[in-house]
């Protein structure tokens, strides 16, 4: 899971999607990044450790870091909470299989959409609340994907 600081939306992608990956049993591993390098070490903004909270999920202890290079070799999947940060992430690609693992977390709850998950960070508390609920969710209809995958293969 991406965004800009790894401190507001991605966090909280990651915490929910461990989650229902956790409550399923499923062998996949998560994880977030940001593809600027404005919070590495931070743990994540307050109102996101709340919103996450409200909903039983517990990110307090996660530290933002940065997007590199090698995690196109970690991981299978790349998702993107915006445009701009998927533009970024693809700068670093090196090869069309790089490519292929890049998407944007929405097209899961809004196939085609182009969808942004909004940067809650610069505007008030709501923001942080359309930010859970866009994100749970995309995540609902990602870890229904992943499971027919798994069990397809
Ligand atoms: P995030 O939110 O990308 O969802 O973690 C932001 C966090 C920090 C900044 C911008 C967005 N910033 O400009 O410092």
């Amino acid at each position: 899971m991406v965004c800009l600081g790894n401190i507001c939306r991605s966090p909280v992608a990651e915490g929910v999607l461990r989650s229902k990956i956790e409550k399923l049993n499923l062998p996949v591993e998560v994880d977030s990044a940001g593809t600027s390098n404005y919070h590495i070490g931070e743990c994540p903004d307050r109102r996101s450790i709340l919103s996450a909270h409200r909903n039983g999920i517990d990110i307090s202890g996660f530290r933002a870091r940065q997007f590199t290079v090698t995690d196109f070799d970690a991981f299978d999947l790349i998702l993107s909470m915006d445009m701009r940060n998927l533009e970024n992430i693809l700068k670093l690609a090196r090869n069309e299989n790089d490519i292929r693992k890049v998407q944007l977390l929405l097209e899961y709850s809004h196939p085609g959409k182009k969808l942004n998950v909004p940067d809650p960070y610069f505007g008030g508390e709501e923001g942080f609340n359309t930010v859970f609920s866009l994100i749970n969710n995309a995540c609902d209809k990602l870890v229904e994907n992943i499971k027919n995958q798994l069990q397809a293969s």
